[in-house]
């Protein structure tokens, strides 16, 4: 059985490099047209996951389908496929002209549609009219959408992009971030960009797969991953999240009732299957807790429905960052929280050392695996 609407499958995927084990068993699904991002921390395998799909490597174990048909042998001239690699540089005694056509050039297509087909991709990736432009006459972000304009104007229905954006500084990759975007949706094709950086993969992706040790740790919506993360892993490596350790001390209507040692909190189990005595994890995200007075972590509730949850804490110090103010707050079992609200001028609420409580709506937490 075979979906062509599945740009890229693939089963059981492993690659060793000699005793390195760079990648055990992916199973991935890749859907065609999608801005689909490989995402996580240095040496987890993204870049050889990337040269795999590409074929400029050959698996150690597992199936690449691409499109539906079994291409794990074919050589990377004959996959529909197109590689932007971040440390290529441009051919640099070649215009911007012919370091765009040089694919064209080498396929013995006539030089009118070679020059036709370079316009096009040239006001793509918005250069129109830099053709005769040598490499050292352009800025970092030009260079890079020359690039770009080379991969595409092969056409593949693939295009492979490792860390296409590494080398720009923080405005220039933001901007790049949505002209890439623009320019995906514009040629309809399936893009997989690699990358590390968790802001690029959030405002770029249709959806993040996360990699980590060789493995695919979850995947995901931007939004799911940021709202929803599963695993430790992902709590940890998006945004800002507090993970809260305790055992179940029973399950009330699809609650985890959590001790966490100083009190009990309520926590939907939702894919999760929690077991009465078992440790679990629970996040929430910092900029879903608030603070509060310390009487209400104190009141006497039954947790297992209230829409609110309260646990007493010791506020220690707020760190202004602009838009936001972190406020950094201590348990009682010593563990840290650090509470993130937008800044309010004037006066701060709280002082070091006071007694107050941290709450969040029961339905902002969740249980994580593992
Ligand atoms: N040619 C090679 N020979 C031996 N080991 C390799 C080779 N290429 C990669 N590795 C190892 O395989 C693992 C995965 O590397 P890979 O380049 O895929 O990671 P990555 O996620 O792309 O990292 P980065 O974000 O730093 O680029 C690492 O431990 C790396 O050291
Ligand atoms: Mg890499």
């Amino acid at each position: 059985m075979t979906d062509r609407n599945i740009a890229v499958e693939t089963i059981g995927l492993g690659k060793s490099y000699g005793r390195v084990l760079a990648l055990t068993s992916v199973d991935l699904k890749i859907e065609s047209g999608q801005y689909f991002v490989l995402l996580g921390p240095s040496g987890g395998g993204k870049t050889t996951l990337l040269r795999l799909v590409g074929g400029f490597i050959r698996p150690s174990s597992g199936r690449i389908l691409l499109h539906g048909i079994d291409m794990s042998e074919v050589p990377p001239n004959h996959r529909r496929t197109s590689m932007v690699f971040q440390s290529y540089a441009l051919f640099p005694h070649m215009t911007v002209e012919r370091n765009v056509g040089y694919g064209l050039r080498l396929r013995k297509l006539a030089k009118t549609e070679v020059s036709a087909r370079v316009d096009r991709m040239l006001t793509l990736v918005g250069l129109e009219g830099l053709n005769a432009r040598m490499p050292h006459e352009l800025s970092g972000g030009q260079q890079q959408r020359v690039q770009l304009a080379r991969a595409l104007v092969l056409e593949s229905d693939i295009l492979l992009l490792d860390e296409p954006l590494a080398s720009l500084d923080a405005n220039l990759r933001k901007d790049m971030c949505f002209e890439l975007k623009r320019i995906q949706e514009e040629v309809g094709i399936t893009f997989i960009h690699v990358t590390h950086n968790q802001e690029e993969a959030m405002t770029i992706a249709d959806r993040i797969a996360l990699i980590s040790d060789g493995a695919l740790v979850e995947e995901g919506t931007p939004r799911e991953i940021y709202e929803r993360p599963k695993t430790r892993f992902t709590a940890d490596f998006i945004g800002e999240n507090n993970i809260f350790e305790g055992i179940v001390a029973s399950i009330v209507d699809g609650r985890a009732i959590v001790d966490l040692g100083f009190v009990r909190v309520a926590v939907p189990c939702g894919e999760v299957a929690a077991a009465h005595g078992e440790a679990v994890l629970f996040s929430v995200r910092s900029e879903l807790l608030e603070l509060g007075d310390h009487a209400e972590a104190a009141e006497a509730r039954d947790v297992s429905v209230d829409p609110v949850q309260a646990i007493p804490a010791t506020y220690l110090k707020e760190v202004y960052l602009g838009l936001t103010t972190s406020h950094m707050v201590r348990l009682p079992d010593q563990r840290d929280v650090v509470v993130r609200g937008v800044s309010t001028s004037g006066q701060a609420h709280f002082a070091a050392d006071q007694a107050i409580s941290v709450r969040w709506r029961t339905d902002d937490a969740h249980l994580l695996k593992g």
